[in-house]
């Protein structure tokens, strides 16, 4: 990278040139201000680069705001592009798939031809369940290869997966698939974390006691430990796969490019999470596109995103964007510092990871741990390093820069969300960095920060984010709710949507993401709701009323602070509240772990009994507690 240009403002990373000739869009400015001149006939190129069973007729209806619809009267199957495509090609024998254990005593890899065979087997079996085009499969598992199955698998028969990330727990697990009505659960025996065993299986039984649409559960033996099966119900995978219905081939469905393609549950401002729903056309379209441009993807890379495939990351860019790519993708079981601080720097050197995708919060957990353990590891494969989740610290930014890529691998920092579908706010390898920002709207795309009443904030002033033009990758809709998809996002700012981020703008044109307006609280980078944690403290005999909050951490970024009322006749002890922290992070997930429960006689409320957060999350950082007029007494 060479030195700043005078023009740009502050602390500057420009490209290489060696950066520059290796990148596909050269001229940034260029093609966005061509694409932003009409976004859809950008989109429309890009689609044309994939294959259709049938093209549109038309590519954007905007005609029931704000109910988009992409590429209208087209036919598609996401899993037609992501695996099928490639075995007409050269990549046929192309590793599509790289697998390690969190212990590295296995590995397993896939070709595109072999991930077809995977793909097909399951698709046969969960046909064979009596699953059907439009019918939900909740998948809830470990970090294995099966699950990058089952949701190819799930698409291939038009069937909509919904993912529960194998770190929630039983009221998150139950409470989703209840919501979507799965008639099927595709679980693991069990997985490992951190050298310690999770108990899927058992998590699924106690959560389908309530849930009576579950017909079926599959079950891929991980571990290998004991669980009950229950007969007729349950259902060994490789029982399954020696089945004669389990071979052969399976037919891709032919499905409107608006067909759903997967529900996924993420956290609001308030209630039940959102079953967040995406299609077929669109969504294949916007991974393919972004990662094509963001990351600059080609055959020769070995892309590696750290995220779970049971959050949006995973599903846009562990799964179905390098695929459709035809990239070769890595998939480790296992966290970043398991069993030694080393263990990510060790894969990339082993595998030759070109592309390296993860979050802040990881980042700033390998950086304390010194230089010495990225140092024992040659890391001069990788030529691109990504960030995303929440905002990054110039601090670690540099440290990832210097220490990881060595001063030759731009930082990509990526903003965007599980309703977005695909990157929005985001450099590509050719734009010019400032740690923390992850500067400029991708293609097609524009933003505007405003006030409470809608009016643009001036240069460098925070406001609410809202992104102006419809893109094919975003949500249509909250799956069984459509009201709440308008009202949560189209109608404090008509006609444009609504991020529930606060972010401002410099001279520059840079966007700096400050952090969610909303009770949305991101605990290394993982979307929790306030609310999902108080239902969770509720069900504890000893809790009369609580509060959760998100308050700054170190590592974490936010960390959830409860404030408990207790029942008469509970007393206030160090052991209550350490079984209070056990209660939130048995019923909902580990995650979810309060760092700290504070007691407290009365919450403070307005006088229509909604709970002042801002008045809370003074006192707990000792600070002023500000205008107290709206407080009930
Ligand atoms: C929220 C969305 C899809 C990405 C994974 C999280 C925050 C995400 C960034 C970033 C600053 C970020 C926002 C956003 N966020 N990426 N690069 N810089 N903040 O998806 O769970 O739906 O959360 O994550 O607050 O609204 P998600």
């Amino acid at each position: 990278m060479s030195n700043p240009k005078p023009e740009m403002e502050g602390d500057v990373y420009f490209p290489s040139h060696e950066v520059i000739s290796q990148t596909r869009i050269k001229d940034w400015d260029k093609t966005s201000k061509e694409a932003l001149k009409d976004p859809a006939k950008f989109w429309e190129n890009e689609a044309n680069e994939l294959e259709w069973f049938k093209k549109w007729d038309k590519v954007l209806d905007d005609s029931d705001k704000p109910f988009f619809k992409w590429f209208v009267g087209a036919k598609t199957n996401i899993t037609h592009n992501a695996v099928d495509r490639h075995l007409k090609t050269y990549r046929k024998n192309k590793l599509a798939l790289i697998w390690e254990s969190e212990d590295g005593k296995q590995d397993r890899t896939f070709s595109y031809y072999s991930l077809n065979r995977e793909v097909s087997r399951m698709a046969n079996i969960i046909k064979a369940m009596g699953i059907r085009k439009g019918e939900r499969v909740t998948i809830y598992m470990g970090r294995v290869p099966e699950i990058v199955f089952a949701m190819l698998a799930c698409a291939k028969i038009g069937a909509i997966h919904s993912v529960v990330f194998g770190g929630f727990s039983v009221d998150a697990l139950q409470g989703r698939i209840a919501d979507s009505e799965s008639k099927l659960v595709i679980t693991c025996d069990g997985s490992y974390q951190n050298g310690k065993l999770v108990e899927l299986k058992r998590i699924v039984d106690e959560s389908i006691k309530h849930c009576p649409s579950v017909e079926n559960i599959i079950v891929i033996k991980r571990t290998g430990h004991d669980v009950p099966m229950e007969a007729g119900r349950d259902h060994w995978y490789h029982d399954l796969c020696s089945l004669p219905i389990a071979n052969g081939k399976c037919a891709t469905e032919v499905m409107d490019a608006e067909d759903p393609l997967f529900i996924l549950y993420t956290s609001g401002s308030t209630g039940k999470p959102k079953a967040i729903l995406h299609t077929h056309g669109g969504y294949m379209v916007g991974t393919y596109s972004t990662l094509k441009y963001v990351f600059d993807v080609n055959d020769e890379d070995r892309f590696w995103c750290t995220a779970d495939p049971g959050w949006i990351t995973g599903h846009s860019y562990i799964v179905y964007g390098p695929l459709i790519n035809g990239s070769t993708v890595f998939l480790f079981e296992g966290g970043p510092s398991f069993p030694y601080p080393n263990r990510w720097w060790q894969l990339i050197e082993k595998y030759g990871i070109t592309i390296f995708y993860t979050a802040p919060t990881a980042i700033r957990g390998l950086m304390r741990f010194g230089d010495a353990w990225p140092n024992k590891h040659d890391l001069s494969s990788l030529r691109l390093l990504g960030s995303v989740g929440e905002p990054i610290n110039p601090e670690a930014w540099k440290w990832f820069f210097h220490v990881i890529g060595k001063e030759k691998c731009p930082i990509i920092d990526t903003w965007w969300q599980t309703e977005t579908g695909s990157f929005m706010i985001t450099p590509t390898p050719v734009v010019p960095l400032k740690p923390g920002s992850a500067t400029r709207p991708f293609f097609g795309q524009e933003v505007e920060i405003v006030d409470e009443d809608g009016n643009q904030v001036e240069t460098d002033a925070e406001g609410y984010l809202l992104l102006k033009n419809p893109w094919p990758a975003m949500l249509r809709t909250i799956y069984g709710d459509p009201d709440r998809y308008v009202k949560s996002y189209w109608s404090k700012f008509p006609g444009k949507y609504m991020t529930g981020d606060s972010a401002r703008r410099d001279k520059d044109g840079y966007i700096w993401i400050i952090g969610r307006v909303d009770d949305v609280i991101k605990v290394s980078g993982h979307r929790l709701g306030t609310a999902e944690i108080e239902s969770a403290l509720i069900t504890h005999p000893a809790v009369a009323e609580s509060a959760a909050i998100g308050l700054p951490h170190e590592i974490k970024g936010q960390a959830i602070y409860c404030f408990v009322q207790l029942k008469p006749g509970f007393g206030q002890s160090e052991e209550l509240a350490e079984e209070l922290r056990q209660h939130v992070a048995q019923h909902l997930g580990p995650i979810a772990r309060p760092e700290e429960i504070n007691w407290i006689d009365k919450l403070p409320k307005t006088r229509s009994g909604k709970i002042m957060r801002r008045v809370l999350k003074a006192r707990a950082q000792g600070l002023p507690e500000g205008d107290l007029t709206t407080l009930e007494d």
